[in-house]
């Protein structure tokens, strides 16, 4: 599993550091997550953005990130059975 994080200016000034910390701390609980930087979304009004699998999430911040994650993980394994 990838997640891309928004490294671009306006992300970083919400705190996109922040973010990868809590995904660095989840990467021992599950040892798939592999953690990519990006270059600006183009939605930096919507920040901080990841990318997770390919799947854009917005609005991300370090009390939601965990969460969102996890509830990605849900959903996948639901529809894959
Ligand atoms: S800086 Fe993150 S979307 Fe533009």
């Amino acid at each position: 599993m990838v997640v891309k994080i928004c490294m671009g200016s306006s992300c970083h000034l919400k705190g996109s550091y922040k973010v990868v910390q809590k995904l660095k701390e989840l990467q021992k609980e599950l040892p798939e997550l592999q953690l990519v930087g990006s270059l600006c979304f183009g939605n930096c009004m919507n920040g901080i953005n990841i990318e997770i699998d390919g799947e854009i999430f917005s609005d991300i911040k370090a009390e939601n990130v965990v969460e969102t994650v996890k509830n990605y993980i849900k959903k996948r394994d639901e529809v894959n059975g």
